[in-house]
């Protein structure tokens, strides 16, 4: 188990566009464990590899502690619906805001071992791979907060999935 420095909001390379995976390879692979480990040791459901300072189109995300999923090169093929609700990211540490995403994602993305898949999402789990799709491409949350940024109080800490 290898754990990575968690990027935060500021660093420039968390704005950048993150460029293909074309195959895999053992350190592509070394990363994917990595950002499993990094995401379960910072109770994130999800983990985008810009967040660990690398820039590839790779996510994790495991929204219930039980569904983990490795998405290389995502596409989302179609959404439907909204959803309103409270946002975390774990480069964004102590905070949280209302975002509208949709409420339903369709997307295409290879495994860890490049099985192309294409998988649908709802809730929690469509919001996040919203999110972590939006890492790939430079941009953070706050961007499309609606209202204030606020400080998560440690209460709430535990409520909020930070991404
Ligand atoms: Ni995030």
């Amino acid at each position: 188990m290898a754990l990575r420095n968690i990027r935060e909001q500021g660093e420039p390379v968390l704005g950048k566009i993150c460029k293909p995976v074309k195959e895999m390879t053992e350190r592509t692979a070394e990363l994917i464990e990595d950002m499993i480990d990094t995401m379960y040791e910072a109770n994130g459901v999800g983990l985008a590899a810009p967040q660990v300072g690398i820039l590839k189109r790779i996510f994790v995300i495991d929204t219930t502690g039980e569904d983990l999923h490795v998405f290389i090169n995502p596409e989302i093929l179609a959404t439907d619906g909204e959803q309103t609700g409270q946002e975390g990211c774990l480069s964004v540490p102590g905070k949280s805001g209302q975002v509208t995403r949709p409420n339903y994602v369709k997307v295409g993305a290879y495994n860890e071992k490049m099985e192309y898949f294409e998988l649908e999402a709802t809730e929690l789990f469509a919001r996040a791979i919203c999110h972590e799709n939006d890492h790939l491409d430079g941009h953070l949350y706050v961007e499309k907060v609606e209202g204030p940024l606020l400080d998560v109080t440690y209460d709430e800490e535990e409520e909020i999935a930070e991404e």
